[in-house]
């Protein structure tokens, strides 16, 4: 039995996802797996606004899961450039060789199924059956959580897995009979626009009447999770080296922080990279701080600029090589060092 409270939600929701929801997006008028799946991919933990641009661009390079699956590992990163976590990038990459390998280049058509592929969560899954195959399947990110939390007034504790599982199984009550299409799209809407962490539009919300935090007056309260992510800092110093235009990149490894990823070289402390400069014979150019949020930390990077006059005997940070400034454009490169690359457009020769 549900709770009073809950009768006639679905409904509310289906009438306001239709005269309020997002119904333009591009990935809405399509049933086709692969493109729904690359939005739900790219919309994980980054919002609409920006995804947009690259959604285009990502279609227009991998016109389909059989384009992406042969691609260079390094194209698909190339693309990813400036999106964040870019562990998602290697899991599209290897979801879309499986689904080539595998199932001969169809998604599977069950949230069950999906959720075998590398990068589909439970949610993600059953995102791609509602819209793709109409299963009636729940949803559950971090925006649904805060929506279904507040209306239900479910002040348990999400750090514990139990209290996870029971959420997941009241939003798979709550699940209409029909319109589940529209349904899954109001709830994100409603979590991503009127429904937000701190002010939430109340009064402009459909399920303002039967929502328990709204009756209780503080909505900002849900959803309650005691154990939250304890972000650390760390400091590391950047050292650019020029020379006849290019700029000497090292690349990440294949583990931890921007895997992957082409980086200018990073040094523990400005002893480091002052002995670094020492051994070049170059001064070091002191840049404003950088300041980069990741999930779990708070990074502070300072960048230090250096011209060399002579190709270096002395080996670099590496593994690394000099990249033409034009070749970037096309190098999977974290989004601070790009914006840090292209605010000095003027390279010295
Ligand atoms: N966030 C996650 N999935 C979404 C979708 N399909 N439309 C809009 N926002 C979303």
């Amino acid at each position: 039995m549900r709770a009073p409270t809950t009768a006639g939600l679905a409904g509310r929701l289906v009438a306001w996802q239709r005269s309020h929801g997002r119904n333009a997006l591009p990935w809405q008028h399509t049933r086709d797996p692969y493109r729904v799946w690359l939005s739900e991919i790219m919309l994980q933990q980054t919002q609409v606004a920006t995804v947009l641009d690259y959604y285009a661009r990502f279609l227009t390079r991998f016109a389909d899961v059989h384009a992406l699956a042969a691609a260079p590992l390094d194209d698909v990163l190339a693309l990813w450039s400036g999106l964040g976590y870019y562990s998602r990038a290697r899991n599209l990459h290897r979801c879309a060789q499986i689904v080539v390998a595998e199932h001969a280049g169809a998604f599977p058509r069950t949230s069950a199924a999906l959720t075998k592929l590398p990068g589909i969560g439970r949610s993600t899954a059953a995102a791609i059956a509602v819209f793709c195959f109409g299963e009636r399947v729940a949803i559950l990110d971090g925006n649904v959580k805060r929506v279904l939390t507040r209306v239900l007034g479910d002040a348990r504790d999400l750090s514990l897995a139990t209290n996870e599982r029971a959420l997941w199984a009241l939003a798979t009550e709550l699940l209409p009979e029909r319109d589940v299409r529209r349904y899954t799209q109001g709830l994100m809407d409603l979590g991503a626009t009127l429904c937000s962490v701190r002010a939430p539009q109340c009064d402009a919300c459909p399920l303002a009447g039967p929502c328990r935090a709204r009756l209780e007056g503080r909505p900002e309260r849900y959803p309650v999770k005691t154990r939250r992510l304890v972000r650390g800092q760390r400091e590391n110093w950047w050292l650019w080296l020029q020379w006849r235009g290019k700029v000497w990149l090292q690349q990440r490894p294949e583990r931890g922080v921007w895997a992957g990823l082409w980086t200018l070289p990073l040094l523990d402390g400005e002893d480091e990279a002052q002995a670094v400069a020492a051994s070049l014979g170059v001064e070091l150019d002191p840049l404003p701080v950088i300041e980069h949020a990741l999930t779990h930390f708070d990074w502070r990077l300072h960048p230090r600029r250096a011209r060399l006059l002579r190709k270096p005997t002395e080996p670099l940070p590496g593994p690394g090589r000099w990249f033409e400034h034009a070749a970037l454009a096309q190098l999977a490169l974290p989004a601070p060092l790009r914006r840090l690359l292209e605010a000095s457009r003027t390279w010295e020769r």
